[in-house]
């Protein structure tokens, strides 16, 4: 890897670590959900770091995307199993970080440790040409061990300058379809997802988390507003997601008509949250990994 690449992918790996650890410091029975993603995003920004993504805060039995609204009124409340998902980026070169938190309670110490080992597991095999299905076994054995089902349908995934989702993915179960090993300088999120429930998520509610869809044909939608709008939305974001409460501030326009116009012409894609199919709660813990000659090493430690 070239030597500046693997500088900012180490500041990135720096700065998202030290958001997630003041993130987790602000998490407290009525806090705001709002007030904490926008204190860590600001901590990111001001470390000169961009933001890969929103902060995405999820609770319970939403294991994934969620972020606050910009006028967001929900509270943290004793007994929530917050998982704090944290994204930043130095030239496009991504650090992703989460961790589990309970607020004022230990009632999911176990489940919360389950994550963390299968976490270190995980991190623990990987290597150039490590078999991805057998680092999903491992991760599943590991959840399987504390009693609790690995969620089957959320993986790690590769990260490349600018892109969230590189192609290559890292299962939390066995499975077969994992031909693509990883190579020396591949970039891994890897995240373990716990369930108590189902072990499987389906898609919930809005995530007020949207992303530019690069696919589109701009010349076939007449919206000349709309083609404007999406070709500042490309210019700020490129195809990293970003906040219904980041558009707010950016466009000064009414967000919710804006955004849903977007979404029907196809320019923008919105994320639903992800759910345990049985409510289930969640936990999650999840590193980003730079793969070396002979193993791989963590940037967001
Ligand atoms: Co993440």
């Amino acid at each position: 890897m070239d030597d500046s690449v693997y500088e900012k992918y180490k500041l990135a790996g720096e700065v998202a670590a030290d958001a997630r650890n003041y993130g987790v410091g602000l998490i407290k029975p009525g806090v705001s959900l709002l007030e904490v993603a926008e204190s860590v995003e600001s901590r990111i920004l001001d470390h000169g770091a961009g933001l890969a993504f929103p902060v995405n805060i999820s609770i319970n039995e939403v294991a994934a995307h969620y972020t606050p609204k910009y006028n967001d009124v929900r509270v943290f409340k004793k007994g929530d199993v917050v998982k704090l998902d944290v994204g930043a980026h130095v030239d496009g070169y991504i650090a992703d970080t989460a961790v589990t938190v309970e607020v004022g309670a230990h009632v999911y110490t176990d489940m919360i440790k389950a994550a963390g080992d299968a976490l270190d597991t995980a991190i623990g095999l990987m290597k150039p040409g490590v078999d991805l299905s057998m680092v999903g076994k491992a991760v599943e054995e590991t959840i399987a061990g504390y009693g609790y089902k690995p969620v089957d349908n959320l993986t790690g995934h590769s990260l490349k300058q600018y892109i969230l989702h590189a192609g290559i993915s890292v299962p939390s179960v066995y499975e077969i379809s994992s031909r693509v090993k990883p190579k020396a300088d591949d970039v891994l999120a890897v995240e373990p997802f716990v369930s108590n429930g189902a072990g499987h998520v389906v898609s919930g509610g809005g995530s007020n988390i949207y992303r530019c869809n690069p696919g589109i044909r701009l010349k076939l939608v007449r919206d000349q507003r709309s083609r404007k709008l999406f070709n500042d939305l490309v210019r700020e974001f490129k195809t990293l997601p970003f906040a219904q409460r980041w558009f707010e501030k950016l466009f000064k326009n009414n967000s919710d008509i804006v955004l849903r116009r977007l979404s029907f012409y196809g320019f923008i894609k919105h994320y639903p949250q992800l759910v345990d199919a049985k409510k289930g709660v969640v936990t999650q813990k999840e590193h980003t990994v730079i793969i070396t000659q002979d193993g791989c090493e963590v940037t967001t430690l």
